[in-house]
């Protein structure tokens, strides 16, 4: 597919309201000039270490280093590629995109998947029609309106009814200029295995269109009107089969309505069917998605993660299967989902349990709603044998798969007792059956250092190469590298006068440093002389906005500046005394270039003249570090 133009993506960017973007996700709160912050919406946290610059657009965690752009933004929300984000973002802000030259095979597939698109539109709205306007759909209309499901609802999820003849949709297609090819490759028609003739897939059924979260439709669930025991043909729900449009499994029923509501309450909640997703959007519970039958696919725990820190499992009890349950918490738990369960009276749906008893019945089952874990030990404890040994050991092994779900910590302790004290035994004995990890893991967390911040110079005589060394040395580049960003003016001459190569100590901070030369006000913009493409580049990327948010986040002292450059001279020679001193053999595979090794150093022979000479520079360096010291220190005392 040919490439959107550099400066089609910075129109976008330009059009895009970065802070109500990111709104959608988190709180956020104005903490400075340029700049805003909130809880991170990539990862757990209950202060906020998530910043973000209005004006850039882009985003830094301190907490979990998520950074980047309005695109990585989208792309990491809304789980969509690059150009997903880029088509997403130009769509709602009603930028249209320029394409650089498109070759003929793309254009002809881009053009032929929009028509496939097109036809499934169309139909869609032809069986809304006849739901609403054909005598034939009277019995649809009926079983509709005895489900409780009102007309407001089910045109906002335009819902419909295939007529029973068997070429409705295919005559009308033909008519307008689509081909059996297309009709095919949609799944509306399929092939007679008699004679070989087409004829639609659906008939006689009411019709539920499935669409991706922009909204578009991609198939249709058809769900037939008889009940089981009628006279029924077919299943009682016929789905599209998958084809390049549509794939079972990776789609939420609802998710174009529900999404902006999970992403506003932080919950979506998660049901069974159709017609589940329906009542509950009717009842005014908006944030509810569906699963359509399927167990809960990689994918779609991807797209719940994207919508929301958490979900609400409202599933039949029994349907689901303990172990897709099981299953959908690992794969949850891998996506720091959180799940809780709405607990249901058996055999009762949402859409049943609102008809039934009114929305104030459903909202009070989602009040008390219950942590997945806790949810599956009370199940266990509520089903089981505790009166004899073998009954208790049995749910020990029923609890196990649920205790590997828990980190240490509060709630596996309380979930540990409440099992000890059903069950009569002691806590020790619980905790050695169901959680014997807990104090291995202890033992390691324990361990993490703490990160200690160094002053000013602090790095000088570190050992070159020691890890604490090296990510010190790029903490103080990538400080002064902040800084050239939060005082733009002084940067610039503050960045011409360093030689990037020798003085950074990684590829990618070198290349951070050669972006940012002459493009300190606006790092990220695509276009404009010696346009480099940098959403190819999404580690640079990434660095650049954490760059920016740290800028915006201490006001703007240029006095630093010298500080910081003289503080990477040191750091400089320091690691240049240290190789003419110590000749280290460098470490195979990775020379680390920009550390210039002394050419008597090859010999082995410590090259007394030289370190000499570095160390009367070193000292002239120190004397003018600790004079800029002081001076930004007068500025900002
Ligand atoms: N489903 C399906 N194919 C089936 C049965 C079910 O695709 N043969 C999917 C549908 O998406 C359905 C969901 O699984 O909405 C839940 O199934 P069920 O509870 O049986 O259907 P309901 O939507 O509740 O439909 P109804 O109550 O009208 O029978
Ligand atoms: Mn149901």
């Amino acid at each position: 597919m040919a490439r959107y133009t550099g400066e089609s993506r910075d129109r976008v960017r330009e059009a895009v309201d970065f802070v109500e973007l990111v709104s959608a996700r988190t709180d956020l709160r104005r903490a400075g000039q340029s700049r805003y912050e909130g809880l991170c919406p990539f990862h757990e946290e209950r202060t906020p270490s998530f910043g973000i610059d209005p004006v850039q657009k882009v985003y830094y965690c301190f907490g979990c280093q998520a950074a980047g752009d309005v695109f990585t933004f989208v792309q990491e929300t809304e789980g969509v590629d690059f150009k997903g984000a880029l088509e997403l973002l130009a769509d709602r802000c009603g930028v249209e995109l320029e394409r650089e030259q498109e070759d003929a095979r793309e254009a002809e597939g881009r053009r032929g998947r929009e028509r496939l698109l097109e036809l499934l539109a169309r139909t869609s709205a032809y069986y809304e029609r006849c739901l609403w306007e054909s005598a034939e759909a009277g019995r649809a209309r009926e079983y509709l309106r005895g489900r409780g499901l009102g007309e407001r609802a089910l045109r906002e999820f335009q819902v419909g009814f295939a007529p029973s003849a068997w070429d409705r949709v295919l005559l009308a297609s033909l008519r307008s200029g689509f081909s059996e090819a297309e009709l095919y490759a949609t799944g509306l028609a399929q092939r007679s295995q008699q004679n070989g003739r087409p004829y639609d897939r659906f008939r006689a059924r009411i019709t539920f269109p499935l669409k991706d979260t922009r909204g578009r439709v991609l198939g249709f669930g058809a769900r037939a009107l008889g009940d089981e025991g009628e006279d029924r043909r077919g299943p009682k729900y016929l789905n599209s089969t998958d084809n390049t449009i549509y794939h079972k499994g990776l789609h939420l029923y609802g998710s174009d309505l529900a999404r902006a509501h999970a992403a506003r309450a932080g919950v979506t909640i998660l049901c069974e069917g159709y017609t589940d997703v329906i009542a509950l959007h009717q009842a005014g519970i908006r944030n509810a998605v569906g699963l359509m039958g399927t167990a809960l696919t990689t994918e779609q725990v991807g797209e719940l993660a994207r919508m929301a820190p958490t979900v609400l499992l409202a599933l039949d009890a029994d349907s689901a299967g303990q172990e897709a349950m099981l299953r959908a918490a690992e794969l949850a738990k891998r996506r720091k989902l959180r799940l809780r369960v709405v607990p249901l009276p058996a055999g009762i749906d949402p859409a049943e349990l609102v008809q039934r008893e009114g929305s104030a019945a459903i909202e009070q089952a989602i009040e008390g709603s219950l942590a997945f874990e806790r949810f599956q030990v009370e199940r266990v404890l509520a089903a089981g044998d505790d009166s004899s040994d073998e009954g208790r050991d049995r749910m020990i092994d029923q609890l196990q798969p649920v205790f590997a779900l828990l980190e240490p910590g509060p709630i596996q302790m309380e979930l540990t007792r409440l099992v000890a004290g059903r069950l009569g035994l002691s806590e020790r004995v619980i905790e050695a059956r169901l959680a014997p990890n807990t104090a291995l893991r202890d033992r390691r967390q324990s361990r993490a250092d703490p990160r200690t911040i160094g002053l000013p110079g602090a790095g000088a005589g570190q050992p070159a190469g020691a890890g604490a060394g090296l990510s010190r040395r790029e903490d103080t580049e990538r400080a002064f590298l902040a800084l050239c960003i939060a005082s733009p003016e002084q940067g610039e001459l503050a960045l011409s006068e360093l030689d990037v190569e020798a003085h950074f100590t990684s590829e990618l901070l070198r290349r951070a440093a050669r972006r940012l030369r002459g493009r300190l006000r606006e790092p990220l913009r695509d276009s404009g002389e010696e346009a480099q493409d940098l959403d190819a580049d999404p580690q640079l990327k990434a660095l650049l906005a954490e760059l920016i948010v740290q800028a915006g986040s201490e006001p703007a002292n240029p006095t630093m500046l010298p500080v910081q450059r003289l503080q990477l001279e040191l750091a400089l020679i320091d690691r240049r005394i240290q190789a003419a001193r110590a000749p280290e053999p460098q470490r195979a595979g990775e020379p680390r270039e920009g550390e210039q090794q002394p050419s008597e150093s090859a010999s082995g022979a410590p090259a007394a003249g030289e370190i000499s000479e570095l160390a009367v520079r070193r000292a002239e360096l120190k004397r003018d570090f600790d004079r800029a010291y002081e001076r930004a220190l007068e500025v900002t005392g």
